[in-house]
């Protein structure tokens, strides 16, 4: 990957001075979506209020409405003032803001992208951003093809100069199986090598994610029960209580599966259970990763070790809420999940015949995201059996999200004259053990954007594992009937408990 730009008196090791961007630009496509109103551009703003974007930085917004520059200055402005993170700085702000400039058009017009490759030389002349971009396709999947044909068209994809840079970042989700992220891979390799091309998995920029690496590798203690011979079973849990309303176009006949286990929880599954890599370079972070995904597949029969709800009406958080065919926009007759559990092992001398219990829904009893390394009981107990009935198994929790830490879950002696165990925790709590509050995660990942630096972004083979590990649970399902119904407010679906107690388990209460 070229650098088009580095300090050198700058050590990269050296943790005193925080990595700044060097001169570039961003082009975000679809300015006025959520995704773009409520982290990108707020992101951005956050960025440049902690010194890390670079003097020129320019933000360019193309979309169909009819503005002016000063028109999409005021959208990006509310966009801040509500959902950023740091303070309002006036001085900041107006620096930023002098950056930004608007291209309108529709993603099938010509003429627009050659405005829109003016519009980048003429930063480059202006502001300095040395012909360094990023494009944001924060649009409907269906218009990558086009977006990046048309990038491709007006000379906007491909640099100039060896030193200078161009890059495209992508949102989930990466085609709706196997076939269909081929096909997507292939759109965008087309136009840009895969070196450029960084998908975005936000949960990869969550600090609690990227500490895993340091509580496995950076530790003693944890690595070597880190095995089949000391772990039972793993949960990966990502739950939500909100329902879909407002969402049907994204997310009717796409469900749950898709959504969040095809790449955050496979994600989180690979980095729980990857070899340590031989450093921490992107390569060599990817290798383990596609080890991973390469050796889990599915345990059968799909009928009994998968789960799939569709949340019914019900009471939460003391308010009634409607069940998913109640929502607008629905299909009423949709099969779309809103629950998925699906039991995966991971074919390695390391995990040999440890489960893998991946789970997600909406509507469920709070939103919580958490990675649980369950434990085998102790082969002996020295006790008698009144003493240990409260005891559970030991369990490591690492909480990626609120709340944001790590729990050990372990026996110890109830106070008293009497021999009993019961269940304590032992807890790490990002909030109480450092001063400083954590980055948003789009933040991070923007600014790695920008850096060019890639390791916390999936490669196309992982999203191609990733579908192939998927797609057979998916072909059930097809031919499986609805989703079973779940009251909202609960855990899910009868069948998911049924998934985990005919293997003599149970699914924590996170
Ligand atoms: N929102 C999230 O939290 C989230 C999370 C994960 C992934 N994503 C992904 O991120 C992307 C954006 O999501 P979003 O929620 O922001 O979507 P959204 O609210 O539906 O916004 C889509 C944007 O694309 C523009 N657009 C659509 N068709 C266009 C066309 N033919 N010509 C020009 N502009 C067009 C829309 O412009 P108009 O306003 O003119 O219609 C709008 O700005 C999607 O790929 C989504 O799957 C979003």
């Amino acid at each position: 990957m070229t650098r088009s730009w580095a300090n050198p008196l700058r050590d990269e090791r050296d943790k005193r001075l925080p990595r700044i961007a060097g001169p570039c630009g961003l082009v975000i496509f679809g300015v006025t979506g959520d995704l773009s109103r409520k982290k990108l551009m707020p992101a951005i703003y956050d960025l440049a209020n902690r010194g890390l974007l670079p003097p020129g930085f320019s933000l360019v917004g193309f979309a169909r409405r009819e503005w002016e520059d000063q028109d999409f200055g005021q959208v990006v402005y509310e966009a801040v003032k509500q959902h950023a993170r740091t303070p309002f700085r006036e001085q900041v702000w107006d620096r930023l803001a002098e950056g930004f400039r608007f291209v309108q058009g529709t993603f099938d017009d010509d003429t627009a992208f050659d405005k829109l490759a003016e519009t980048v030389a003429e930063l480059d002349e202006l502001r300095g951003t040395s012909g360094n971009h990023a494009f944001y396709l924060s649009i409907p999947p269906g218009a990558f093809p086009v977006v990046t044909q048309q990038l491709a068209r007006s000379g906007l994809a491909k640099p100039t100069h060896p030193d200078q840079w161009r890059r495209v970042v992508i949102e989930k989700p990466f085609g709706h199986d196997l076939a269909s992220a081929r096909q997507l891979n292939k759109v965008l390799n087309d136009v840009f090598p895969e070196d450029s091309v960084f998908r975005i998995d936000h949960y990869l920029g969550k600090e609690t994610v990227q500490n895993l690496l340091a509580l496995r590798f950076a530790n003693q203690l944890f690595e070597p029960i880190w095995n089949a011979n000391y772990v039972d079973h793993v949960q990966i849990t990502m739950a939500e209580d909100i329902g879909l309303g407002g969402r049907a176009g994204y997310y009717d006949g796409i469900g749950a599966a898709r959504d969040v286990i095809q790449n955050h929880l496979l994600q989180l599954l690979a980095l729980t259970a990857m070899e340590e890599p031989v450093s921490f370079r992107p390569k060599a972070l990817r290798t383990e990763k596609i080890k991973v995904l390469e050796a889990t597949k599915v345990i059968g029969p799909c009928a009994e070790t998968t789960a799939r709800g569709q949340y019914l009406g019900g009471w939460q958080g003391g308010q009634k809420v409607p069940g998913l065919l109640e929502e607008a926009g629905f299909d009423k007759n949709s099969t779309t999940e809103t629950y998925a559990a699906i039991t995966l092992e991971v074919n390695t001398r390391r995990w040999a015949g440890v489960p893998f219990f991946l789970r997600t829904g909406k509507r469920l009893g709070r939103r919580v995201t958490e990675i649980a390394v369950v434990f085998k009981r102790a082969p002996h107990l020295p006790f008698d059996d009144t003493a240990t009935e409260e005891l559970g198994q030991n369990a490591l929790v690492v909480r990626v999200q609120p709340d944001e830490g790590v729990t050990l879950r372990f026996g110890s002696k109830v106070p008293g004259n009497q021999m009993e165990v019961r269940d304590v925790s032992m807890d790490f709590s990002y909030g109480h053990a450092f001063t400083e509050s954590s980055p948003e995660a789009y933040e991070r990942l923007l600014l790695d954007v920008l850096l060019g630096e890639p390791s916390l972004f999936p490669v196309n083979e992982e999203v191609e594992l990733s579908w192939e590990i998927l797609d057979p649970v998916l072909k059930h399902w097809q031919t499986a009937g609805k989703p079973e119904g779940y009251p909202a407010g609960t855990w899910g679906p009868e069948a998911a408990d049924k998934m985990l107690s005919r293997t003599g388990r149970h699914w924590r209460r996170p």
